[in-house]
Formats: structure tokens, sequence, C-alpha cells
């Protein structure tokens, strides 16, 4: 559903990410980890076709991104870092916007819409996102998502800014989606929502994949066997005698 061959972005000199190899497939959570600035986020916005590689290939759905990028962006759903979202549309208008731009004006889109308010709590759709605060943003671009039940869901820190109940709820329905065989592609730097939630995870460093793999194949490199992902993370990404260091210094 999901296939990354040698991709790469620079930024002038800069390489942000670097000839990462990726596949996901059907019914599979896929945790992508990394440090601030590892290149997450730069490359969920290749593989969601808002940012083009300066090298490489995209399959989504099993098409190619060079010659169908419409056609996977209708089949997909992004839940981007920042809910960045047209301020002066109130939220009911929002999704009818979405509605219309997927074509999607049916009255089982309604109905779902209705349920996830309800789950989500949403009982603000007639004010302004202008005047909406960060998690009440966040919700309504989750269910301007989740209503379309997309196939292929590629979500950038998607727990930042939601309630614990929000956050426990978006979890539960993830599962329950990628159980009925739609394909999840998440960024957290919250650890135990990956070891959780997680079929297989990614690390990425300055641009390059570091590991993959089921938690039991990761804790199976070298030394880790008895670490949680919290200890793994770190032993692979910094060292925790350069963390009590630094900690000293402060
Ligand atoms: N448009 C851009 N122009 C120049 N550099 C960029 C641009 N976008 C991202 N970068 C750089 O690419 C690197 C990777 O950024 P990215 O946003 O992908 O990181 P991330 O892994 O998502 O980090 P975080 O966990 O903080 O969200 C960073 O060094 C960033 O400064
Ligand atoms: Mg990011």
């Amino acid at each position: 559903m999901i296939k990354a061959m040698n991709l790469t972005k620079k930024f002038g000199d800069f390489t942000a990410v670097d000839n990462l190899n990726l596949e996901v497939s059907s019914g599979e959570i896929f945790g992508f980890l990394g440090p601030n600035g590892a290149g997450k986020t730069t490359t969920i916005k290749m593989l969601t076709g808002v940012l083009k590689p300066t090298h490489g290939d995209i399959y989504i759905l099993g098409l190619n991104m060079k010659e169908n990028e419409i056609k996977i962006k209708r089949g997909i759903g992004v839940v981007n870092e920042e809910p960045k979202i047209y301020s002066h549309l109130k939220g009911y208008e929002y999704l009818e916007f979405i509605m219309d731009i997927f074509q999607m004006n049916d009255s089982q889109i309604k109905k779902r819409i209705v349920e996830l308010c309800d789950a989500f709590e949403i009982d603000y759709l007639d004010k302004m996102i202008a005047d909406m605060s960060h998690g009440m943003k966040q919700k309504l671009v989750l269910i301007s998502v989740l209503m379309r039940k997309p196939k292929v869901i590629f979500l950038d820190e998607p727990t930042v800014g939601l309630d614990a109940k929000s956050a426990k709820i978006l979890k539960e329905l993830l599962k329950k989606y990628a159980e009925q065989g739609a394909t999840i592609f998440l960024t957290t730097h919250i650890l135990e929502i990956a070891e959780k939630m997680c079929d297989r995870i990614a690390i990425i460093n300055k641009g390059s994949k570091i590991a993959e793999g089921t938690m039991d194949e990761l804790r199976k490199i070298g030394k880790y066997e008895n670490m949680n992902l919290e200890e793994l993370f770190l032993e692979l990404t910094a060292s925790s005698e350069e963390i009590k260091s630094i900690v000293e210094q402060l």
C-alpha cells in the first residue's frame, strides 16, 4: 500500500531524507519514529504528494506518485503535524468543503460525521475555525479524514493537542480500521503509543533509516534484548551517558 524506493529530499546542499526505502502492507500500523529534525514530516510530505522528492520513487495504493498524484490524493487521508486549515470557515463549512472535494455528499457520510462528532465530543461545528483551540482544530481535521474511511491514512503526531479520552478513542479507532484492512502510517514522539499500537516500527535519524522491524525484531538487534522502546530508541539515536552528562552540566 505504501512503498518508497531510494527516497531522497535535498533542500539546497542539505539532505533531509537520504535514500530511504520503506514498504507498508494492507492492515499494518507502521510507526515512523526519530528525533526532532530527523526527516519524518519531510518523508510524509513526499509520500502524500505535497513535496517532490529530489530522487526516488513512491508507490501508494500500487500507483506511482509521478503519474497518479491526484488519484492517490483522492484515495488517502492525511492528518498533518499542524492543523492549518481555513480559519474563515465554520467547522461544518469545512466538513462540507471536504465532502464536495471528495464528492462524498451522501447520507452514509453524514451519519458517520454525527457518530465521529459524538465520539470525539465535537459540539462546536458552528464556531469559526479561527476561534477554535489547537485540540479542537486537530479533532476537526481528524474527523474530516476519518469520515472518508480512506484505505491509507498518514498521521503526523496525531495525538499532540488531544485530551486523554480523545487520544484513547483515536488509538482504538486506528486499530479497528487496521483490522478492517486500512493501512496506517504514523509518527509520534510518544514511544509508548508506538510500542503498544504499531505492528512495525522504523527509526530514522538525520535523514537515514537506522532500524526497522517489529518490537521483537528491534529488541533482537545486538544487546537490546530486555529493552523497552524508549531505551532502545535512545540507545540507537543518542546514548544514555550523553544524556546524563548534558543534565549534569545544565
Ligand atoms: N522547506 C524546507 N527548507 C529547508 N529545510 C527544511 C525544509 N523542511 C524541512 N527542512 C529541514 O529538514 C530536516 C527534517 O525536517 P522534518 O520537519 O522532516 O523533521 P521531523 O523529523 O518531522 O522533526 P519533528 O520531530 O521536530 O517534527 C530539518 O533539518 C529541517 O530544518
Ligand atoms: Mg515533524
